[in-house]
């Protein structure tokens, strides 16, 4: 058996319904009304994209985020005591202009990872529900009938719009396409690389075919030069540069409680821990998931409000457990026997894998919908407990049970809407909306979860934000 590579390419957005300000931070100042040529909601990749090459625009930008810091779904845990970071969200990167530009802007070095040195540790296909190695079991992990498919679609990679009528192949549940094109042998190892997209086989194929773009599909290309990640492992320390830079604009721990939005500008009320800021400003860039429950505070009209109530999301949570025991370098992927294609049953942890640590390993965990963090955390260590002591028998009961040194939600995740309004004209209809208001949309409900795409569409998406018409 091979091991399987999950690169997981993904970008995020900053903002997660989950983390909400503090109940005990109220407005205890209110600051006289500030302007700023524009204002950002949500500091993840898109966002914190958007704000600085809009500053370095010359334009004046606020962004407001919910989490303590900027990245979205980039996570990098510090190991106590040492210089030792450990990127536990997003992995790596497609090599392409907009990435290798973007971080050498910021001063930090990448590296070329070539395929045969990615993947975490050595793979063992382990049935989480009672640690049983799953026995005599193939899968394909050539890319290439699915690299066929992806290349008749390349506007995919940059715009929102799709053609109408919508191509057939867009609209199919993911298990047809496969049976379509001979796909099947390969279903194991693609759910693998689309972590966080719930069922993968009823999922819409335009999903798939937008996050697993070109670019991430080069880097798994084994004739290919691979990935790019930071030379330091620290992929957070972009955001943390370019949180400096906003400085005071930068508002996290933060989020919108209401605005006013005509053709002219936008005015922006948030709850800040220092108080309740007023911000008017020319324009709003949305770059957290757009549902429906996040956009309310936006004031949403009967046209957008048509379409972000028809989104929904699966999730994808990442973290970190200090477990000691295993055999070194050995990793755990979830596997079912018992059915098709051996792919797990969500919700449940994806895989568990090792790091440069040697007690600390990366855990991923994936759902169908939305579900409580606390219930999460406790299958996490649950099941790796589990695993663990079916690996070494009675030797685990000696050992402390595993213990979540960190974790992140990435809920909502891969926000999608049912085929029949794709086929309505949904995704044109959302690029139409493009400037309603003053306001404006990027992230990966817009474009796609692979990074290269995101900031692509969202470099485009400034410059179109100032085009005179
Ligand atoms: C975005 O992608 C398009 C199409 O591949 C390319 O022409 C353009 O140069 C890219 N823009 C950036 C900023 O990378
Ligand atoms: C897996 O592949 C090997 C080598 O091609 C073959 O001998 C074996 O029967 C296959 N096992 C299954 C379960 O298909």
């Amino acid at each position: 058996m091979k091991p399987v590579v999950t690169l997981s390419l993904v970008a995020g957005l900053g903002v997660s319904i989950a983390n909400a300000v503090p109940a005990d931070v109220e407005a205890r100042t209110t600051y006289p009304t500030v302007r700023r040529d524009v204002v950002v909601i949500g500091g993840g990749s898109s966002g914190t994209y958007a704000a600085v090459k809009l500053r370095r625009m010359g334009k004046s930008v606020a962004v407001v985020e919910t989490r303590e810091s900027f990245g979205g779904h980039t996570s990098t845990y510090h190991v106590p005591g040492s210089d030792i970071t450990i990127d536990y969200g997003v992995q790596g990167y497609g090599d392409v202009a907009v990435i290798r530009n973007h971080f050498a802007s910021f001063d930090i070095a990448m590296d070329q990872l070539p395929l045969s040195e990615t993947g975490f540790g050595i793979s063992n296909y382990v049935d989480f529900r009672n640690g049983q190695t799953v026995p005599d079991f193939n899968f394909s992990m050539d890319l290439f009938g699915f690299k066929k498919q992806s290349e008749r679609y390349p506007y995919l990679y940059y715009s929102t719009r799709l053609p109408d009528p919508v191509p057939k192949d867009f609209l199919l549940p993911f298990r047809e396409f496969l049976a379509k094109y001979d796909l099947e042998d390969t279903a194991y190892n693609m759910f693998y690389n689309l972590e966080g997209f719930g069922d993968l086989l009823s999922q819409t194929t335009l999903y798939v075919l937008k996050y697993f773009n070109r670019e991430y599909l080069a880097a798994l290309d084994p004739g290919f030069k691979g990935a790019l990640v930071t030379s330091r492992r620290y992929n957070q320390q972009l955001y943390d540069r370019a949180e400096e830079m906003l400085g005071d604009d930068a508002l996290v721990s933060s989020r919108v409680v209401s605005a006013t939005r005509t053709k002219s500008g936008v005015t922006v009320v948030v709850r800040t821990p220092n108080g309740v800021k007023t911000i008017q400003a020319k324009k709003l860039l949305v770059t957290m998931p757009p549902l429906a429950s996040n956009m309310e505070p936006l004031g949403m009209d009967k046209t957008e409000k048509a379409l972000f109530t028809k989104f929904a999301a699966s999730g994808w949570y990442v973290g970190l457990v200090r477990a000691s025991g295993l055999p070194v370098n050995f990793a755990f992927q979830n596997t079912r026997p018992d059915t098709s294609h051996n792919l797990p049953k969500l919700p449940s942890l994806y895989q568990m894998s090792p790091t440069v640590v040697s007690d600390i390993y990366l855990v991923r965990y994936g759902t169908t919908g939305q579900m409580p963090d606390a219930l999460i955390k406790r299958d996490i260590t649950k099941t790796f407990d589990r695993v663990r002591t079916a690996v070494l028998g009675k030797k685990a009961k000696a050992l402390r049970p595993a213990e979540l040194l960190a974790y992140s939600s990435h809920y909502p995740f891969n926000l999608h809407v049912t085929p029949s309004e794709i086929s309505k004209g949904f995704y044109n209809k959302l690029d139409t909306l493009q400037g309603h208001l003053s306001t404006w949309y990027t992230g990966a409900a817009i474009i796609s979860h692979a990074t290269g795409a995101l900031w692509n569409f969202t470099d485009h998406l400034v410059d179109r934000m100032y085009e005179t018409k």
